[in-house]
Protein backbone atom coordinates (compact mmCIF):
# COMPACT_ATOMS: atom_id res chain seq x y z
CA UNK A 1 0.00 0.00 0.00
CA UNK A 2 2.62 2.30 1.05
CA UNK A 3 4.42 1.44 -1.54
CA UNK A 4 2.24 2.26 -4.36
CA UNK A 5 0.96 5.42 -2.89
CA UNK A 6 4.80 6.51 -2.84
CA UNK A 7 5.36 5.33 -6.61
CA UNK A 8 1.65 7.03 -7.37
CA UNK A 9 3.43 10.14 -5.97
CA UNK A 10 6.86 9.98 -7.64
CA UNK A 11 5.34 9.42 -11.12
CA UNK A 12 2.59 12.51 -10.15
CA UNK A 13 6.68 14.09 -9.54
CA UNK A 14 8.13 13.69 -12.63
CA UNK A 15 4.94 14.81 -14.24
CA UNK A 16 4.72 18.13 -12.75
CA UNK A 17 8.63 18.48 -12.99
CA UNK A 18 8.50 17.57 -16.91
CA UNK A 19 5.92 20.03 -17.34
CA UNK A 20 7.55 22.83 -15.77
CA UNK A 21 10.35 22.16 -17.41
CA UNK A 22 8.61 22.17 -20.80
CA UNK A 23 6.69 25.45 -19.83
CA UNK A 24 9.28 27.45 -18.48
CA UNK A 25 9.16 29.68 -21.71
CA UNK A 26 6.68 29.71 -24.45
CA UNK A 27 9.40 31.20 -27.04
CA UNK A 28 12.89 32.02 -27.28
CA UNK A 29 14.03 34.38 -29.58
CA UNK A 30 17.61 35.52 -30.34
CA UNK A 31 18.87 37.61 -33.51
CA UNK A 32 20.88 40.70 -34.11
CA UNK A 33 20.52 44.29 -35.79
CA UNK A 34 22.42 47.27 -36.37
CA UNK A 35 21.23 50.79 -35.22
CA UNK A 36 22.99 53.64 -37.79
CA UNK A 37 22.55 57.19 -35.91
CA UNK A 38 23.58 60.02 -38.01
CA UNK A 39 24.13 63.26 -35.95
CA UNK A 40 21.27 65.98 -37.31
CA UNK A 41 19.70 63.86 -39.44
CA UNK A 42 18.18 60.90 -37.27
CA UNK A 43 19.51 61.84 -33.50
CA UNK A 44 20.06 65.23 -32.12
CA UNK A 45 20.93 66.82 -28.74
CA UNK A 46 18.26 68.62 -27.48
CA UNK A 47 19.68 70.14 -24.24
CA UNK A 48 22.94 70.16 -23.31
CA UNK A 49 23.97 69.52 -19.41
CA UNK A 50 25.82 72.47 -17.33
CA UNK A 51 29.31 70.68 -16.27
CA UNK A 52 30.96 67.67 -17.83
CA UNK A 53 32.97 66.40 -20.95
CA UNK A 54 32.32 68.30 -24.18
CA UNK A 55 29.80 66.98 -26.98
CA UNK A 56 31.30 64.16 -28.79
CA UNK A 57 29.73 60.85 -30.22
CA UNK A 58 30.59 58.90 -27.16
CA UNK A 59 30.53 62.04 -24.11
CA UNK A 60 28.32 64.53 -23.09
CA UNK A 61 27.97 66.81 -20.06
CA UNK A 62 25.79 65.59 -17.26
CA UNK A 63 21.93 65.68 -18.23
CA UNK A 64 22.58 66.09 -22.12
CA UNK A 65 19.41 65.08 -23.52
CA UNK A 66 19.96 63.15 -26.63
CA UNK A 67 16.70 62.27 -28.83
CA UNK A 68 16.69 59.84 -32.07
CA UNK A 69 14.82 57.98 -34.60
CA UNK A 70 17.32 55.73 -35.98
CA UNK A 71 16.94 52.72 -38.32
CA UNK A 72 17.59 49.56 -37.64
CA UNK A 73 19.40 47.45 -40.40
CA UNK A 74 20.61 44.07 -40.88
CA UNK A 75 24.35 44.53 -41.20
CA UNK A 76 26.76 47.23 -40.14
CA UNK A 77 26.50 48.93 -44.10
CA UNK A 78 24.43 51.51 -43.98
CA UNK A 79 22.76 50.60 -47.54
CA UNK A 80 21.56 47.03 -45.93
CA UNK A 81 18.33 46.14 -45.46
CA UNK A 82 16.14 48.38 -43.00
CA UNK A 83 14.21 45.59 -40.50
CA UNK A 84 13.12 48.33 -38.22
CA UNK A 85 13.34 51.60 -36.11
CA UNK A 86 14.67 52.64 -32.80
CA UNK A 87 13.39 55.90 -31.51
CA UNK A 88 14.03 56.83 -27.72
CA UNK A 89 15.53 59.77 -25.81
CA UNK A 90 19.10 59.19 -23.32
CA UNK A 91 19.91 61.37 -20.54
CA UNK A 92 23.51 61.30 -19.68
CA UNK A 93 23.73 60.16 -16.33
CA UNK A 94 27.37 59.72 -15.62
CA UNK A 95 29.26 62.60 -13.95
CA UNK A 96 31.55 60.80 -16.66
CA UNK A 97 30.12 61.75 -19.43
CA UNK A 98 30.16 58.28 -20.80
CA UNK A 99 26.80 56.51 -19.54
CA UNK A 100 22.97 57.61 -19.96
CA UNK A 101 19.47 56.38 -19.06
CA UNK A 102 18.10 55.62 -22.22
CA UNK A 103 14.58 54.60 -22.81
CA UNK A 104 13.69 53.68 -26.64
CA UNK A 105 10.74 51.69 -28.75
CA UNK A 106 11.97 49.44 -31.16
CA UNK A 107 9.76 48.89 -33.86
CA UNK A 108 10.57 45.25 -35.88
CA UNK A 109 9.23 44.33 -39.33
CA UNK A 110 10.87 40.95 -39.26
CA UNK A 111 9.71 37.88 -41.48
CA UNK A 112 7.20 36.45 -38.68
CA UNK A 113 7.61 38.80 -36.14
CA UNK A 114 6.19 42.31 -36.46
CA UNK A 115 5.49 44.82 -32.99
CA UNK A 116 7.54 46.67 -30.86
CA UNK A 117 9.53 46.27 -27.81
CA UNK A 118 10.17 48.80 -25.37
CA UNK A 119 13.97 49.19 -23.32
CA UNK A 120 14.87 50.93 -20.38
CA UNK A 121 18.29 50.87 -19.10
CA UNK A 122 21.57 52.41 -19.04
CA UNK A 123 23.77 52.54 -21.79
CA UNK A 124 27.73 52.78 -21.21
CA UNK A 125 28.83 54.68 -24.69
CA UNK A 126 31.70 52.63 -24.86
CA UNK A 127 31.82 49.12 -23.86
CA UNK A 128 29.07 46.75 -24.08
CA UNK A 129 25.60 47.11 -22.25
CA UNK A 130 22.64 45.09 -21.07
CA UNK A 131 19.24 46.98 -21.50
CA UNK A 132 16.18 45.17 -19.66
CA UNK A 133 13.46 44.55 -22.35
CA UNK A 134 9.98 45.82 -20.77
CA UNK A 135 6.91 44.78 -22.96
CA UNK A 136 5.68 44.79 -26.27
CA UNK A 137 3.77 44.99 -28.56
CA UNK A 138 1.77 43.17 -31.70
CA UNK A 139 3.77 39.93 -32.30
CA UNK A 140 6.04 41.02 -29.04
CA UNK A 141 3.39 41.32 -26.60
CA UNK A 142 4.13 39.95 -23.39
CA UNK A 143 7.66 39.87 -24.49
CA UNK A 144 10.52 39.76 -21.96
CA UNK A 145 14.27 39.60 -22.13
CA UNK A 146 17.22 41.75 -22.77
CA UNK A 147 19.27 43.53 -25.36
CA UNK A 148 23.40 44.00 -25.39
CA UNK A 149 24.21 46.97 -27.44
CA UNK A 150 27.80 47.26 -28.19
CA UNK A 151 29.28 50.13 -30.30
CA UNK A 152 30.82 49.41 -33.56
CA UNK A 153 31.65 52.09 -35.38
CA UNK A 154 31.72 55.91 -34.17
CA UNK A 155 33.02 58.10 -36.63
CA UNK A 156 32.78 61.66 -38.10
CA UNK A 157 28.98 62.30 -38.27
CA UNK A 158 27.68 58.73 -37.82
CA UNK A 159 27.54 55.95 -34.56
CA UNK A 160 27.01 52.31 -35.80
CA UNK A 161 25.92 49.99 -32.79
CA UNK A 162 25.30 46.61 -32.53
CA UNK A 163 21.93 45.19 -30.52
CA UNK A 164 22.12 41.43 -29.93
CA UNK A 165 18.11 40.52 -29.04
CA UNK A 166 17.56 38.20 -26.37
CA UNK A 167 14.07 37.42 -26.22
CA UNK A 168 11.22 35.16 -24.83
CA UNK A 169 7.70 34.98 -24.01
CA UNK A 170 6.34 33.81 -20.72
CA UNK A 171 4.67 30.77 -20.12
CA UNK A 172 1.21 31.49 -19.21
CA UNK A 173 -1.43 32.10 -21.96
CA UNK A 174 -1.29 35.10 -23.98
C1 LIG B 1 19.59 32.83 -26.76
O1 LIG B 1 20.70 33.35 -26.06
C2 LIG B 1 20.75 32.92 -24.71
C3 LIG B 1 21.92 33.61 -24.05
O2 LIG B 1 21.62 34.94 -23.90
C4 LIG B 1 20.92 31.42 -24.66
O3 LIG B 1 20.92 30.99 -23.31
C5 LIG B 1 19.79 30.76 -25.42
O4 LIG B 1 20.02 29.39 -25.48
C6 LIG B 1 19.66 31.32 -26.82
N1 LIG B 1 18.43 30.80 -27.42
C7 LIG B 1 18.33 30.42 -28.69
C8 LIG B 1 16.98 29.96 -29.13
O5 LIG B 1 19.29 30.48 -29.45
C1 LIG C 1 24.26 69.84 -35.05
O1 LIG C 1 23.42 70.96 -35.05
C2 LIG C 1 23.68 71.85 -33.98
C3 LIG C 1 22.57 72.91 -34.01
O2 LIG C 1 22.41 73.42 -35.28
C4 LIG C 1 25.07 72.45 -34.13
O3 LIG C 1 25.34 73.34 -33.07
C5 LIG C 1 26.09 71.30 -34.10
O4 LIG C 1 27.39 71.79 -34.32
C6 LIG C 1 25.75 70.24 -35.13
N1 LIG C 1 26.60 69.10 -34.90
C7 LIG C 1 27.40 68.61 -35.81
C8 LIG C 1 28.27 67.48 -35.38
O5 LIG C 1 27.44 69.03 -36.95
C1 LIG D 1 27.01 55.51 -45.70
O1 LIG D 1 28.36 55.39 -45.28
C2 LIG D 1 29.27 55.93 -46.22
C3 LIG D 1 30.68 55.59 -45.74
O2 LIG D 1 30.81 55.81 -44.35
C4 LIG D 1 29.02 57.43 -46.34
O3 LIG D 1 29.93 58.01 -47.27
C5 LIG D 1 27.58 57.67 -46.79
O4 LIG D 1 27.31 59.06 -46.80
C6 LIG D 1 26.61 56.97 -45.89
N1 LIG D 1 25.27 57.03 -46.43
C7 LIG D 1 24.21 57.44 -45.74
C8 LIG D 1 22.89 57.41 -46.45
O5 LIG D 1 24.29 57.79 -44.58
Amino acid sequence: MATSLQSLLLVLSILLLANIATSSYHKALNFTLFQHETINKTGFIVYTGPTGPAVTLTTAPIGTINTFQDPLMATASNSSMVLGTVEGTSVTSGVDGLQGISMAKITLNLKGHKGSISILGVIRNIVPSDIPVVGGTGDFLFVGGYVTTSPVNVVGLTATFKIEFHLYWPPFPV
